[in-house]
């Protein structure tokens, strides 16, 4: 028998991964059951508007009567897609206009929140005309005026004849190669007893699934840019060259950007296992690759140039692809660009052993260029991942060049940026400035020598924490998630991991709870005084408008509450060998996991200060490591063993119960 299973290619026992399993955290679950979707609730009515409420849950008709008379009806959470209704009644002059609005702060019957372009008039998207003669019957709006994020949608009458209407729906637009929306491959589930709300950290998990699934489009439903005029906007344009895409945000800029990608694809990862995106993106950003070797900063159609951080995010994101999927053949098709892309890197890394940073563009933080160190994190990572894939690759001289030069690069970065009296790392080598940025991904990328001194990093970056969250002070007065997103799994890799909650509480307590925000996806950024201006003086327009409430690069305590608090991560492709190192972080308990084509990771673990039990199920042909928070008397499968918990030790896969008594 033996002989015969080995036999067995790998690639016989790969099924379709499973769905997650059933349970109470179903109900945070965001995702719709069906692809149209009805408002909940009328939030307002101006005017005449007869019967209004039976345009919420679809159960009647309402009639709107007199020029400017209007109706705003609320989808409850995050929508995105084409808008129809059923006209069941109208004369020859009778007309109507749509608005949408992601936040309630922007209700009007005269205009959407902006999403074609920033514009400090806050109106230039407008409204999205039915004019007379009204045909009776269904209209559906045109594909160009798909709507990829709003939680709001106002109906106004814009002429003095009545006009019945019926069956205001939205066709769910996102994630368009999935069936069933709310079929996720993962879960998780926990009670937090820090929140007022027992379930914070679930629905925190869900939200951020959620966030990503609505930034998950069809190719040909992007943003165009430059935009076509005011009033109107325009999401037919082509944003890679293979559909679906992974991009920033819902209601815009829906483009690919792959330095957002390493926290939404992560997401991804961990909740619906929807990789195919992430497979798209990455290709569509390789396409656009320079003949020096530059890769693009953002897909088309902007398809800009000059970005040496998302160059080198784009290929941690190629890595993480490959990790995360298995898919040796897309890597093995990119990687003479791949190692391109490196060299094109490794050529600004000077006598100075740093990268030198001359492209500048970045996720929208100031003071970008030269020795930064925030962009030699980035790249330090790149090379240890290189050298990872160069390993599994088989090419074991380049893996042992990039380790070489990560090696040094990490020497080099602590003589430089290192400042041992504040007990953070500049932002540079002239700086005073000490960013959240590159501190965070300094200590979660391990550039820092000693656990001592990543606690120190931990401990200085709290004091960029306000009531809204943490103020990154290289882009002054914003609070900016998808930075965040590395802080909080900063605290985690720093063993601060009760800090990382508080963090989550915190930037993502005021985020899903905030009433001018939707209350179900994350914003790409606010203010320091938890307000919309998000990066105002820097590129905005003083447009609170055009900023995304729901963005997957907001999503990084999703990834974050799997990988530590469930402690469950894999160490080579589809986690033929993962870890499970949970961080309790002051929780009773938490369960969850995820699948890959293998089959199901999962972890379910409860903790008091005198006992830790866990239950671990991993596919059958895995192996993996397993360090637990406490130490004491260890019994696996019900049998004493050595091991005190103070050390990893080594589990072959399948389902295990582990307890120690300290
Ligand atoms: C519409 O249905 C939802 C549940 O599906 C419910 O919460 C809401 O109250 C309903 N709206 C109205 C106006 O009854
Ligand atoms: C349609 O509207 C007109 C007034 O605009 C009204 O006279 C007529 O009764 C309505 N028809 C129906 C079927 O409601
Ligand atoms: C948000 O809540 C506050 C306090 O209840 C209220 O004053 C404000 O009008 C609300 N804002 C919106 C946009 O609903
Ligand atoms: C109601 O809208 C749906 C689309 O959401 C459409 O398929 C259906 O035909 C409409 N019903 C009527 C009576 O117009
Ligand atoms: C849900 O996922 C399972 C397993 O991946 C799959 O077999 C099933 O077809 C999916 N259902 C829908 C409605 O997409
Ligand atoms: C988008 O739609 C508009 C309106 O139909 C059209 O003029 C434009 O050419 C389309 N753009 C693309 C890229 O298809
Ligand atoms: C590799 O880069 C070239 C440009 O240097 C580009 O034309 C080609 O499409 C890229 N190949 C892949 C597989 O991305
Ligand atoms: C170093 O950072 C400071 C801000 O702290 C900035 O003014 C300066 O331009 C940066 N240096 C370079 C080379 O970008
Ligand atoms: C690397 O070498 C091992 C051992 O010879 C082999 O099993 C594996 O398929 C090789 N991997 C690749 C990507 O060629
Ligand atoms: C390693 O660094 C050297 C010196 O900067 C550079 O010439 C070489 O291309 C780098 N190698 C790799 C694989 O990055
Ligand atoms: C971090 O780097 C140190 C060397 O500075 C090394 O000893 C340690 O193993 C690294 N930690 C991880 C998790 O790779
Ligand atoms: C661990 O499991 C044992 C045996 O099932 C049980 O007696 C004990 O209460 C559990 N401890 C915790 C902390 O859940």
């Amino acid at each position: 028998m033996a002989a015969l299973y080995a036999l067995v290619p790998l690639v016989a026992t790969i099924c379709v991964s499973a769905t997650a399993p059933s349970g109470p955290w179903d109900v945070f679950n965001l995702a719709p059951e069906s692809k149209t979707v009805y408002a909940r609730t009328i939030y307002g009515v101006t005017g005449t508007v007869a019967t209004a409420d039976n345009l919420a849950n679809n159960t009647g008709s309402a009639t709107l009567v007199g020029d400017g008379s209007y109706v705003t009806l609320d989808f409850g959470y995050e929508v995105g897609g084409i808008i129809s209704l059923t006209v069941d009644n109208a004369t020859t002059s009778s007309s109507l206009a749509l608005s949408f609005t992601e936040s309630a702060l922007y209700i009007s019957p005269q205009t959407s929140d902006d999403s074609a372009v920033q514009d400090a008039e806050m109106s230039y998207d407008g409204v999205l005309p039915l004019t007379a003669p009204l045909q009776t019957g269904l209209w559906t709006a045109p594909d160009y005026r798909l709507r990829g994020g709003f939680r709001f949608l106002t109906v106004v009458s814009t002429s003095d004849d009545p006009v019945t209407i019926s069956n205001v729906s939205c066709a769910i637009s996102f994630m368009p190669h999935w069936e069933g929306l709310r079929n996720y491959t993962g879960y998780f589930y926990t009670s937090d007893p820090e929140s007022d709300d027992a379930d914070f950290l679930t629905k925190i998990w869900y939200s951020g699934a959620y966030t990503v699934q609505t930034a998950t489009i069809a190719a040909d439903t992007g943003r165009v840019d430059p935009p076509l005029g005011s009033p109107g906007w325009y999401n037919n344009a082509t944003a890679g060259i293979a559909s679906p895409l992974i991009i920033d945000g819902a209601k815009r800029g829906r483009a690919v950007w792959l330095g957002d990608m390493d926290i939404a694809v992560p997401t991804q990862f961990v909740s619906t296992y929807d990789l195919l995106p992430a497979k798209n993106s990455i290709a569509t950003i390789f396409s656009l690759m320079t003949a020096a070797g530059e890769l693009a900063y953002s897909g088309p159609p902007l398809s800009e140039q000059g970005s040496d951080t998302y160059a080198a995010w784009t290929l941690i994101g190629t890595y993480n692809y490959y990790l995360y999927s298995g898919d040796l053949e897309f890597v093995e098709e990119l990687w003479s660009n791949y190692t391109r892309a490196m060299e094109y890197l490794a050529a600004k890394v000077d006598e100075k052993g740093l990268l030198y940073v001359s492209e500048t563009g970045d996720w929208g933080r100031l003071w970008m260029g030269g020795y930064n160190s925030e962009a030699n994190a980035i790249y330090y990572q790149a090379l240890l991942n290189s050298a990872q894939l160069s390993t599994w690759l088989n090419d074991t001289d380049l893996a042992y060049a990039y380790y070489t030069n990560a090696t040094k690069l990490k020497g080099e970065f602590n003589v430089v940026f290192w400042d041992d009296d504040v007990g953070m790392y500049r932002d540079n080598e002239t700086s005073t400035l000490y960013p959240q940025d590159g501190n965070a991904l300094a200590v979660l990328f391990n550039l820092t020598t000693s656990a001592e001194q990543a606690s120190r990093i931990s401990d200085g970056l709290t004091q960029y924490w306000n009531e809204y969250g943490a103020v990154s002070p290289e882009l002054p007065d914003n609070v900016a998630p998808f930075i965040g997103g590395f802080e909080v799994s900063a605290h985690f890799a720093s063993g601060n991991d009760e800090r990382a909650l508080d963090l989550i509480r915190l930037e993502w307590g005021y985020m899903l709870t905030t009433n001018i925000s939707v209350q179900s996806t994350f914003l790409e950024g606010y203010t320091s005084n938890g307000s919309l201006y998000y990066r105002s003086y820097d590129g905005y327009a003083y447009d609170p408008t055009f900023v995304s409430h729901s963005h997957g690069w907001s999503t990084g305590p999703t990834s974050a509450l799997t990988f530590y608090v469930l402690g469950l991560t894999v160490t080579s492709p589809l986690g033929q060998t993962w870890s499970i190192a949970p961080h309790t972080s002051g929780l009773p308990s938490a369960q969850g996991g995820y699948s890959t084509t293998l089959g199901w990771f999962g972890v379910d673990w409860t903790s008091d200060t005198s006992r830790f039990n866990i239950t671990i199920s991993t596919p059958e042909e895995t192996s993996g490591t397993v360090k637990l928070p406490i130490t004491g008397t260890m019994y696996v499968d019900g049998v004493e063993v050595d091991e005190d918990g103070s050390q990893a030790f080594e589990l072959s896969g399948g389902s295990h119960t582990v307890i120690v008594e300290a």
